[in-house]
């Protein structure tokens, strides 16, 4: 295998997980980020994100001299063969995405390029962000040196960023020439999965229009939610029914109370403008977001037809990070549910097994918000316990210590994670998503 040395400019998820895997598996990595505070706590030995298995893989490269951070891109962009651009593409507030991020790299990229690099897009970005990147480069460096822009977008999920990046279905390679293709390509040899190469305009679509269809998978799961409970049918079961046809796939179909995180709410958005911009009015995914936002209404409302009037109530909430394995925070639809809940007058006692930390900047504790040490502690009092985030240890909730210590014995269920019979016998009124209770 032939170790190249790359730049990852930017350490949020995708930089700081690409850049260590790439390391993991014999190249040379640079981490570059503009934030010194990062940067120092990379140096001793921490992380920023909670991700399983990162923090050691991280330590096992930098011992082995394969992985180092620094705040100079300068450096990054004279010692590397391959510069990544990882950096991230907030959502505007019309759904379009904030480029100038990108744009601010590129320009200080062009700066220091002296000779021939090849530089690869990773974040993710509107169709024809490559074409940009190369121009500005173009447009702002001095030297005139030669390079090339690659669009290689990242399919990681969040809590098994790891796993998804050592072991990719598919790496997606868009480019504009075919003088990169070699290195590209031999980047990824030790990853041993499929390689696309496309252009670059391609490459970029493939990246929004995955994630928008496995929110559209995850919409169609929770449409079927809906006319399950009004046929007393069971999701679970109609799922699993179809997504054993392998056309179709049993994975992201799991009805739930809505998806949520840094990717899809915003990718959906971004893919609805940039195609409307290309002339193309995306009513499918217009509808993927409608039933998105109902599938929160509806859940909500399971609990108002429960508790009637929400206010003074108590009420457990099991579950703040947008989903399992991740201190994320981010379009999380559990803080939604506090959030609206602490709108009402509700009471809240909320736990996460790791995301409480960066909870706290969107819900803040006080009189209507108390953050509890344990999970078994959460329904002590409760006319209510609410399951928001899909984390398996819920399932180890003492159910017989939750039905003594609640006030009432209420549970709805945003995450399918009890079964239904089971909770009638323990006493518990139980409401969950697309199963008859
Ligand atoms: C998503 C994609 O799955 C990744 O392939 C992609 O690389 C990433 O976005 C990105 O663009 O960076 P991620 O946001 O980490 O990954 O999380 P997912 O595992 O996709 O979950 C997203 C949301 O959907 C969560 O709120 C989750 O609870 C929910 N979900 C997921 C469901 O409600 N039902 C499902 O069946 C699956």
């Amino acid at each position: 295998m032939k170790s190249t040395r790359i730049t990852i400019i930017g350490t949020g998820y995708v930089g700081l997980v690409s850049g260590t895997c790439f390391a993991e598996v014999g190249h040379q990595v640079t981490c570059v980020d503009k934030d010194p505070q990062k940067i120092a706590l990379l140096q001793k030995g921490g992380i920023p994100i909670y991700e399983p298995g990162l923090e050691e893989l991280i330590q096992r490269n930098v011992a082995a001299g394969r992985l180092r951070f620094t705040e100079s891109t300068a450096e990054g962009v004279a010692n590397s063969e391959v510069i990544f651009i990882a950096v991230p593409t907030p959502p505007q507030p019309d759904g379009s995405v904030d480029l100038s991020f990108i744009e601010g790299v590129a320009r200080e990229i062009a700066s220091h390029l002296t000779t021939y690099r090849i530089i690869v897009d990773k974040s993710t970005v509107p169709v024809k962000t490559a074409e940009k990147v190369a121009e500005t480069i173009r447009r702002y460096c001095k030297s005139k040196a030669e390079f090339d822009v690659v669009s290689n977008p990242e399919f990681l999920r969040e809590g098994f960023a790891v796993e998804d990046l050592m072991k990719p279905d598919r790496i997606v390679i868009g480019v504009g020439s075919q003088r990169p293709v070699t290195a590209m390509k031999e980047l990824y040899e030790p990853f041993q999965a499929p390689i696309i190469v496309t252009d670059t305009n391609s490459a970029e679509l493939i990246k929004h229009a995955a994630n928008s269809f496995l929110a559209l998978k995850i919409s169609y799961a929770n449409a079927l939610s809906v006319i399950c409970e009004a046929a007393g049918a069971n999701v679970q079961e109609v799922t699993r029914g179809m997504g054993l046809d392998a056309r179709i796939g049993t994975r992201f179909l799991q009805a739930s109370l809505g998806f949520g995180g840094s990717c899809f709410p915003k990718d959906l958005s971004a893919f609805i403008q940039i195609s409307s911009q290309l002339g193309y009015d995306f009513r499918l995914l217009k509808e993927v977001q409608r039933i998105n936002a109902d599938q929160m209404d509806r859940f909500l409302k399971k609990l108002t037809d429960t508790l009637w009037v929400l206010k003074d109530k108590r009420i457990g909430v099991l579950g703040l990070a947008f989903k399992q394995n991740t201190d994320d925070v981010r379009t999380s639809p559990a803080i939604e549910v506090c959030q609206r809940l602490v709108k009402e007058g509700a009471i809240l006692r909320v736990y996460d097994p790791q995301a409480m930390d960066k909870a706290k900047a969107l819900l803040p504790p006080g009189p209507q918000v108390e953050y509890v040490a344990t999970q078994d502690a959460v329904p002590e009092g409760c006319d209510a316990l609410v399951i928001a985030t899909e984390w398996p240890q819920f399932t180890q909730l003492d159910l017989t210590q939750t039905r003594r210590v609640m006030n009432t014995p209420i549970v709805i269920d945003g995450r399918n994670l009890f079964d239904p019979e089971e909770m009638e016998r323990l006493g518990f009124i139980y409401k969950s998503i697309g199963r008859a209770a």
